[in-house]
């Protein structure tokens, strides 16, 4: 067998981050499934088996026999823990209220939101930077609304919360936030059980609360925070980072309302921010015919299926927010797909019209090459987006 090739984590381009590395293209022309060396910042360098192609990523996320990938410790609540009829009925619980519906209901909620935070930005002036006051804001305020935190709690919860998932902090930092948030649950939950609220956290203690413990309705609260959060808060960045970089689709975001389901869908697809989603197989297993034994890790990344140029006649190297929306795999696929997917998709239909119609001549305050990108990072995103107008 021939030596497995290092590819990095992310499998992004240095020079364009957007794109994959060329050997995420090359595996997926060729008939044999590669064996790589993956080197992790977080999990330390370990062999996988790469999967590129869209048809066997779907495959490998639709595959029971293969299992979240080992690298998190089971918490109580949290659906990613979970497989099997578990997981099924934890997910059932959850379902009502995530439809396309529900996120309609919510989208009054979400315009709020998404106008205080813009104008965080217009007092901030020129130079205010999007990351810090616009595209983290955004998803921990809606978490709120999700939640049911109390609006006199929510400054409170903001700052644990951005610290708590700052992964800039020192590691202890991180861990003394992560707990007081898993405490603030705790009375959460504790106030719902006295008196359930009309929300998620609310209508879960109120159906199921006597199927469910203190410990895993805290851990659902805090799951949604987490899958919520980061998702969004760095998918809200990098679109605007990306649309700033093609100004003249920037415009058609900004000036054609009738683009805004397509553009959407269109930065979903091209960011793939959750770009490799790791499992290990449970047992021995079969993908495109080829075998997988118990314990090797396996490694869909779907930034590059979101680019398989064998499923379609497009070109789907290029950014096109006026195409008509194209498959993809950005949620997952599966048991697992994203929960929160309409929620994500009315954060994103609502904020970013909403920006560039309040700062029509919004530009970056940095020369574009010099933002820095979270490439190594499980979920994609610019480390800091300053901006003028
Ligand atoms: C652009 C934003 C988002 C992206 C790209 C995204 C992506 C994903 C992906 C790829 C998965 C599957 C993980 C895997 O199979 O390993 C997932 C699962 C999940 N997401 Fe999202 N997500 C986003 C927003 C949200 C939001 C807003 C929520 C809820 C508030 C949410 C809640 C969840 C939950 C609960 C799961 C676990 C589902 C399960 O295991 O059954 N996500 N997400």
């Amino acid at each position: 067998m021939t030596e497995p090739k290092t590819v990095p984590i992310g499998g992004r381009a240095a020079q364009c981050p957007f794109a994959p590395v060329a050997e995420l293209y090359d595996t997926q022309k060729e008939d044999e499934l590669s064996r790589v060396k993956v080197p992790s910042p977080m999990l330390g360098e370990f062999d996988a088996v790469l999967v590129t192609r869209y048809d066997d990523v779907k495959d490998v996320l639709a595959d029971e026999g293969l299992r979240m990938g080992g690298s998190m410790p089971y918490q109580p609540g949290n659906l990613l823990s979970y497989d099997g009829p578990e997981h099924t009925k934890l997910r059932r619980m959850l379902t009502a209220s995530f439809t396309t519906k529900r996120a309609r209901e919510l989208r009054p909620g979400i315009e709020a939101v998404v106008a205080s935070s813009l104008d965080a930005v217009e007092e901030a002036g020129p130079g205010a930077d999007l990351v810090q006051l616009f595209s983290t804001p955004i998803p921990t305020l809606v978490i709120c609304e999700l939640l049911g935190v109390p609006y006199t709690d929510r400054e409170g919860f903001q700052r644990r919360t951005a610290l708590a998932l700052d992964f800039t902090q020192s590691r202890e930092v991180q861990m003394e936030k992560a707990a007081e948030m898993m405490a603030y649950m705790a009375q959460l939950v504790a106030r719902h059980r006295e008196n359930a609220g009309d929300n998620v956290l609310g209508r879960v203690v109120r159906e199921y609360g006597d199927q469910l413990s203190d410990e895993e309705l805290a851990g659902i609260g805090n799951m949604l925070l987490i899958a919520g959060h980061e998702t969004i808060a760095n998918t809200l960045s990098s679109s605007i980072a990306l649309l700033l970089q093609h100004p003249e689709q920037l415009a058609a975001v900004r000036d054609d309302p009738s683009v805004t389901d397509s553009a959407v869908e269109e930065l979903l697809r091209y960011i793939a921010p959750a770009t490799i989603l790791p499992r290990q197989a449970a047992g021995d297993i079969c993908v495109r015919d080829q075998e997988i034994h118990k314990g090797e890790h396996v490694v869909p990344s779907v930034l590059a299926a979101n680019r398989d140029l064998g499923t379609a006649d497009q070109d789907l190297d290029s950014l096109d927010v006026r195409r008509p929306a194209q498959r993809h795999l950005t949620f997952g696929f599966g048991p697992h797909q994203c929960l929160g997917q309409q929620l994500a998709r009315m954060e994103l239909r609502v904020a970013l019209p909403a920006l560039f119609t309040r700062f029509p001549t919004l530009r970056s305050a940095v020369p574009l090459d010099d933002l820095e990108y979270r490439t190594n990072a499980l979920v994609f995103g610019v480390n800091a987006l300053p901006v003028t107008w």
